[in-house]
């Protein structure tokens, strides 16, 4: 089951690529830091919560093809966010609309530019991104713009 969710959610553009190994997964489950809807065999649902410097990043939300829009998302994410341990800064990284509708449902608080690495270092939140090389990350043009990188945060 883990394999095959691993392929799938390799193949989502908007997933960072380098955490969604199948040993990362399943380290994640059996810390129990990750949620995962299962129907019959197949996993429908998957969330999980990413230690980083001094904060957690809730991150790798997906929703089976066939099953999104049916609010399996917004469950994942309410008991993602019900798991943060009290007292810890969390954030996430996303364009999606839906996603961004939730973070700010939840309270969390939009980043600029200006003070992307004020709360989350910036090795924290861009330390694990594949989509720039290291001495790139520093100027990245993608940061807090609509459709690229979008960074929300809960202290
Ligand atoms: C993003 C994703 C997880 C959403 O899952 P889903 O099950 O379809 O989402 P839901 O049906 O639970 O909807 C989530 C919420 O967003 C809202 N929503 C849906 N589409 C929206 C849109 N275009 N704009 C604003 N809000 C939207 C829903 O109303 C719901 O909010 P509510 O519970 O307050 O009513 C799913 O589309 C997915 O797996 N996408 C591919 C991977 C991905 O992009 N993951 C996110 C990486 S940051």
């Amino acid at each position: 089951m883990l394999k095959e969710l691993e392929r799938k959610m390799q193949s989502e553009k908007s997933l960072l690529g380098g955490q969604l190994g199948f040993e990362s997964l399943q380290k994640a489950l059996q810390e129990n830091r990750a949620v995962c809807i299962a129907k019959g065999a197949e996993i429908i649902a998957f969330g999980a919560l990413w230690p980083r410097e001094n904060c957690i990043e809730l991150g790798s939300l997906w929703v089976a093809t066939n099953h999104r829009n049916q609010k399996l998302g917004s469950q994942t994410f309410n008991s993602l966010v019900g798991m943060v341990p009290v007292g810890s800064v969390f954030f996430l990284i996303t364009h999606e609309p839906a996603v961004v509708h939730l973070a700010t449902k939840h309270g969390m608080i939009e980043a600029s530019a200006g003070n992307w690495t004020e709360v989350v270092p910036w090795s924290a939140s861009c330390g694990p991104c594949d989509r720039l090389c290291e001495n790139q990350k520093i100027t990245c043009p993608f940061r807090a713009v609509s459709l690229e990188c979008r960074m929300f945060l809960k202290k």
